[in-house]
């Protein structure tokens, strides 16, 4: 008898909520209807999330996709004879030669989409576990030194070189420490962190174990983001598999090394995602910020030295120390280097996950990736970075994706997050947003942040309202100002960045005077 034809369905939180689980069913019940065999396979996603559901068919060594798929499509993929990779109204071809695929240069994501999530077989046949294999071979010392050669800086929000945080922690005498993963993700348009977390949660637990050797902690926690129910039961089923097979525990593979790993679900407040409220709130307590210094690396977790690092950055570590920092580091521009995962979000057409090398300019994503709004009227503004993100003007589309040419034009990549705009946005309203949220999610330690937030919103409403515009506007840019210098943690000191942009970029919007037009400076 002949094998069965593999079918992978995702079972990735969105191709879920798009229905895949009863494309899943129909194409069961169908293929046994017909009397054919078929394996089906719940891989994670591929990122290319206009087209979810999107079913992929092996044939020989060539997967062909097919997509957006709804279960009343199953019987005329069967009668078309989609099991050996017939054409079809929604054939998309070999999922490899899918442009928006094909353009990628997926490292960190290499598996993501391709594999069974929780088949260590699977990960380990696509290059898993060579990057710990590598590792157990060097000292602390030799790894840390890896990846800081690579260039690798966190990709979390602040993009601080990863190896430099680790050599920290390595150089702190301690009986104990600790490795944090941070995967709080509540920046708004981001989703990388929860689709490794469902779609790759082996190379998660492969980068941490790393880091963990790397600086002597025997301990670490994966603190993942509460409205991720499926990352987290996908996290916990993945950690038990690498225990049962000796990935994880005492004496890995045999090394005499010990790494063990626990996964907790988040309290549920952005905050949180700030590192010191996190470690606060995995001690059990309320999400606070903490005085700095003294730094994590040195006081963390427990008062013990600990690493704290993203999703990405941890789930980076694994190719770098497979394929080498050399290899890494030539991919990426000026100080960005290795690859970033940008996620497309907001009024997009082709929205998704898109992993390039540093260096490509925000409007090949917005238009070649993208291709434009789902309305189809012009992009008015791009919001990066998160909720704390400056909006990005059309006069800036052309910056590279790089973090110190985004911060040139006041801009910041942060975690990758991309959300758009079309011009019937009102920039008045956003602008009132950002206050509004600050407010909201405020840990209420300092007071620019507690109350400056408030009477943002407030001196906001009067501007918009008409209400002595011209003195109040100079009335909110100094309520920025002292956000920006006089707030203990980002979430204050960044809150007025996206404000400010307003200001600058989209004045009309708040009732003051409109830019000149280009070659037209205005009166002084
Ligand atoms: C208000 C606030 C929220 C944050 N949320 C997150 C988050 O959800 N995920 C994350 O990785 N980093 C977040 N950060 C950044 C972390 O404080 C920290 O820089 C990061 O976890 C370090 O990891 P990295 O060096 O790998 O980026 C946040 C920071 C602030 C100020
Ligand atoms: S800036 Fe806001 S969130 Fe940060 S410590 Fe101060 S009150 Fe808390």
């Amino acid at each position: 008898m002949s094998a069965p034809t593999k079918v992978f369905v995702p079972s990735d939180t969105t191709a879920r909520s798009l229905g895949a689980d009863a494309v899943a069913v129909a194409i069961a019940a169908e293929a046994q209807r017909r009397g054919l065999a078929v394996e089906l396979v719940r891989n994670g996603s591929r990122g290319l999330y206009w087209l979810e559901p999107l079913v992929e068919v092996q044939v020989g060594n060539v997967r062909h996709a097919y997509g957006p798929i709804a279960p009343p499509d199953v019987a005329s993929l069967f009668e078309a004879g989609f099991l050996t990779g017939a054409t079809h109204a929604l054939a998309l071809g070999p999922t490899e030669d899918i442009e928006y695929l094909k353009r990628q240069t997926r490292l960190t994501f290499a598996r993501v989409g391709v594999i069974d999530p929780l088949s260590l077989d699977d990960y380990r046949a696509h290059g898993g576990y060579r990057g710990l294999a590598n590792a157990l071979k060097l000292s602390g010392e030799q790894i840390v030194a890896t990846v800081t050669d690579s260039g690798l800086r966190g990709r979390g929000g602040a993009a601080f070189p990863t190896g430099i945080k680790w050599k920290t922690v390595l150089g702190a005498p301690a009986e104990q420490k600790y490795v944090v993963c941070n995967a709080d993700e509540g920046d708004s348009g981001t989703f990388a962190d929860r689709m490794i977390l469902e779609s790759d949660p082996f190379v998660l637990i492969e980068g941490m174990t790393i880091a963990g050797i790397a600086v002597g902690a025997t301990k670490g926690f994966v603190y993942i983001r509460c409205e991720y129910p499926q990352g987290i039961k996908t996290m916990r089923a993945a950690v038990e598999r690498a225990k049962a097979a000796g990935f994880l525990g005492d004496d890995i593979r045999g090394s005499g090394k010990s790494f063990h790993l626990e996964v907790r679900e988040a309290a549920g407040a952005y905050i949180c995602g700030e590192e010191t409220s996190l470690l606060e709130s995995l001690e059990g307590k309320r999400g606070m910020v903490r005085y700095r210094p003294p730094l994590p690396a040195i006081k963390g977790l427990f008062g013990k030295p600990t690493i704290i690092n993203n999703v990405l950055s941890l789930s980076s570590v694994p190719v770098i120390l497979d394929k080498g920092a050399e290899f890494y580091k030539n991919f990426g521009v000026g100080r960005s280097r290795g690859t970033i995962t940008i996620q497309l979000a907001g009024n997009i057409k082709r929205g998704g996950l898109i992993e390039l090398a540093f260096g490509v300019p925000l409007t090949e994503i917005l238009n070649d990736f993208g291709g434009g709004t789902a309305t189809g009227r012009p992009i008015r503004a791009v919001q990066a970075g998160g909720p704390l993100g400056a909006y990005i003007h059309p006069k800036h589309f052309a910056t590279p994706f790089d973090y110190e040419q985004f911060a040139a034009v006041g801009a910041m990549i942060g975690h990758g997050g991309l959300v758009v705009f079309d011009d019937t946005v009102d920039m008045g309203e956003q602008a009132r947003f950002a206050m509004e949220f600050c407010a909201i999610e405020s840990c209420g330690k300092c007071t620019p942040c507690r109350i400056g937030a408030v009477r943002g919103v407030e001196v906001i409403d009067k501007i918009r309202g008409g209400e002595n515009r011209t003195a109040n506007v100079a009335l909110l840019k100094d309520l920025c100002d002292t956000m920006v210098t006089g707030s203990l943690c980002a979430l204050g000191g960044m809150a007025p960045f996206p404000v400010l942009s307003v200001l600058s970029h989209f004045p009309e919007d708040l009732g003051a005077a409109a830019p000149a037009p280009a070659g037209k400076p205005q009166a002084a």
